[in-house]
């Protein structure tokens, strides 16, 4: 089953929106014209409607950090799946790891947001992965089955085109330590596993599953070539556009 690279860049909270103006044109101009890869972009919730009007003639997909699981009402300080859709958004990050360790989401919270995503036409990116004391206690492979399982609940069989995993191991996350191109690909193929037990062959080997932990320029092109990692989720190296642009470079001729 052959799955478009999905290089998605995560801007985290950073760049003010006269910045992103800034970011955004430039990785529009390297790579807003070219289809082999597809390219998106989740810049703080304060850039969007900027980055939206920039990217209106682009092919550089817009993704948001976070959302809400409630459609509307008294949520202070909460934005809703629609009106992400109104500003064209596409993509949305649910669960990263930050959001599980410093604003108490977990698998049963994320999943009513993936749920809530998928039912406006939004495009979950769901983040599992371990942190280093479950890495050192083995529990790698039992912690992401029982993120792809909760947080995967329900979810609607007709929806798993739409859906994209991203496997972030977090002690690779902003410390420069990359999990080895063996290490990505084995808790992979472990997770797409899950996902063809869970939903079948078919929809299930069509799901594309990104690795983010420190992806840079110098080992995009190792972790792209394992057979089940289908793109990247890039932190601090989306914040540059060239080196955003070179992984995406790197993707094109894999
Ligand atoms: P870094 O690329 O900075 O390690 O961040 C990865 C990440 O958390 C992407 O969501």
């Amino acid at each position: 089953m052959s799955r478009k690279y999905l290089i998605a860049g995560n801007w985290k909270m950073n760049t003010t929106p006269s910045e992103s103006v800034d970011l955004i044109s430039e990785i529009n101009s390297l790579v807003g014209q070219q289809t082999q890869v597809q390219v998106c972009v989740c810049p703080p919730f304060t850039s969007l409607q900027m980055s939206s009007g920039l990217l209106e003639q682009s092919e550089v997909q817009l993704g948001s950090q976070n959302m809400s699981a409630e459609p509307s009402g008294a949520f202070t300080g909460e934005i809703s799946a629609e009106m992400l859709r109104d500003l064209y958004v596409n993509f949305v990050i649910l669960g990263h790891s930050e959001r599980r360790q410093y604003f108490g989401e977990t698998n049963q919270s994320v999943n009513k947001k993936v749920l809530a995503a998928v039912q406006n036409n939004l495009k979950p990116i769901y983040c599992i992965g371990e942190t280093l004391e479950e890495r050192e206690r083995n529990q790698t492979l039992d912690v992401v089955k029982s993120q792809v399982q909760e947080g995967l609940e329900s979810f609607p069989i007709n929806e798993v085109d739409n859906l994209v995993l991203a496997y972030e191991p977090v002690w690779a996350i902003g410390t420069g330590k990359t999990a080895t191109d063996e290490m990505a690909q084995e808790v992979h193929s472990y997770v797409r596993n899950l996902v063809v037990d869970h939903f079948g062959d078919g929809p299930g080997s069509g799901i594309r599953i990104l690795y983010g932990g420190s992806m840079k320029p110098e080992n995009a092109t190792g972790l792209l070539s394992q057979p089940d990692v289908d793109g990247g989720l890039i932190g601090g190296a989306s914040l540059n556009a060239r080196s955003f642009c070179s992984i995406v470079q790197s993707a094109i001729e894999i």
